[in-house]
């Protein structure tokens, strides 16, 4: 019979069989990172005992990010221990000193270390609640001969550091850059390893960062915090609806809002269609922000379904503000925004448009319809496109804007 232990939240690995009774569980014991945007994509905070991987292109803040976190956790008196293995910790101080950040000065450690045996030493000394790595890619384990960033050295070091915040209840950061090719020796490899994945998204020669949760074991996935690059580190954007469509022109043919809803929000983002006569003969297709191959499947549609000629035409979709849209509520909105485009239709400008669309043209439901009106109504919409059947059987639809029924791309169609 085993004896009875104490069962500290966040010990994820333990060798003795315990009563899952006297578990206890992760959730009561979240610790928030201070920052609103990044708690929601955390899933309302980190987790002890789970390591976090957030990955991005060179430059888009992932380290601004991860330390106004951790000052803002030693400022709480967690023990923070900073492993940074790209810059120098004279660096990293002179960034901590720009951000303004607010640390507690008995509480944020920092070691400039790429052994990951060394690192693991310095962990098991000094017990600390939350540790960033950063990045994977400089750490290198000894007993493996390859250099560091190699696949294998990638996966060893991760695993060791994931076991490590594991059986000692620590909360993990790793930093890892994503290449543009999505590097197979980049963060991609170690998905699986991490309880949860966040990615940079996003331009980074705009002022606006996304961060998005591709896989969360604590929360829901491609949920999406916004910020803007300031000169004081990354500022929350609290309302991500008004910064999509800040820019939004009027009377262009070609553009088109949708509520959208990422994770567990909603926001609108405007689409952007254009079509042109393609020459050469080489026809073209190309989507920023959206699926090239749901955009080949929606087009087929229209040139299939509604008879419209777009088999000499280059067609372009763009979703503005840097989004990536996976919602597959925005299909009507990306069909109406080619249609637009090619028949120099101008879309109303109070006007959103929300469903998925079928093979035959069809408009079919989507999710969570209250929630999206809501938002579009907010933001001052008088009149919104909407599935008949979302209509028809639910009654969640309680909006002061003028709800248009279709149940086709036609029917839609008919409206601009
Ligand atoms: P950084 O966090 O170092 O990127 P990563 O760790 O992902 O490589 O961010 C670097 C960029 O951010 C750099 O181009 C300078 C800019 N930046 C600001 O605009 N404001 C700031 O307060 C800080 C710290 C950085
Ligand atoms: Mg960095």
């Amino acid at each position: 019979m085993p004896e009875r232990r104490e069962l500290r939240p966040g010990i994820v690995f333990d060798e003795h069989p315990a009563l899952l009774k006297d578990v206890i569980a992760a959730e009561s014991s979240r610790i928030p990172v201070g920052i609103k945007e990044f708690d929601r994509v955390l899933g309302g905070g980190l987790v002890p005992g789970s390591v976090t991987l957030i990955g991005g292109d060179p430059g888009i803040g992932k380290s601004t990010l991860t330390l106004q976190a951790v000052a803002y956790l030693s400022a709480g008196k967690k023990r923070v221990l900073y492993v940074s293995g790209e810059e120098s910790i004279q660096q990293t101080k002179l960034r901590a000193d720009r951000l303004n950040v607010v640390y507690d000065p008995g509480h944020l450690y920092i070691v400039n270390q790429v052994d990951v045996l060394s690192i693991q030493d310095h962990v098991q000394k000094m017990k600390p609640d939350i540790v960033v790595i950063d990045s994977i890619q400089v750490l290198y384990h000894s007993e493996i001969g390859s250099s560091p960033g190699s696949v294998g050295q990638v996966r060893e070091c991760a695993a060791l550091l994931t076991h490590l915040a594991k059986r000692l209840g620590i909360a993990m950061f790793i930093i890892g850059h994503v290449t543009k090719e999505g590097a197979i020796a980049g963060p991609r490899v170690l998905e699986h390893i991490v309880d949860t994945v966040l990615y940079f998204e996003g331009e980074r020669y705009t002022s606006y960062r996304l961060i998005r949760s591709i896989k969360n074991r604590f929360g829901s996935t491609n949920e999406i915090g916004v910020f803007e690059m300031t000169g004081a580190g990354l500022a929350e954007v609290e309302n991500p609806s008004e910064l999509f469509l800040s820019e939004r022109p009027e009377n262009a043919s070609g553009s088109v809002v949708v509520p959208i809803i990422e994770g567990t929000r909603p926001f609108l983002v405007e689409v952007q269609g254009l079509v042109s006569r393609s020459s050469f003969g080489v026809v073209r297709q190309k989507a920023h922000g959206f699926d090239p191959n749901r955009l080949a499947l929606l087009t087929a549609v229209l040139e299939k379904r509604l008879d419209l000629n777009l088999s000499d035409k280059d067609i372009f979709l763009n979703v503005a503000g840097g989004v990536r849209v996976i919602d597959p509520a925005a299909d009507l909105a990306v069909i109406i925004a080619v249609a637009s485009a090619l028949l120099d239709k101008v879309v109303p400008f109070d006007m959103v448009f929300l469903g998925e669309v079928g093979l035959s043209s069809e408009v079919r439901s989507v999710s969570q319809v209250g929630m999206r009106l809501k938002e579009a109504e907010k933001l001052g919409f008088k009149r919104c496109v909407v599935p008949r059947n979302n209509v028809e059987k639910r009654a969640d639809i309680q909006t002061g804007m003028k709800v248009i029924a279709v149940s086709n791309v036609r029917e839609a169609l008919e409206i601009i």
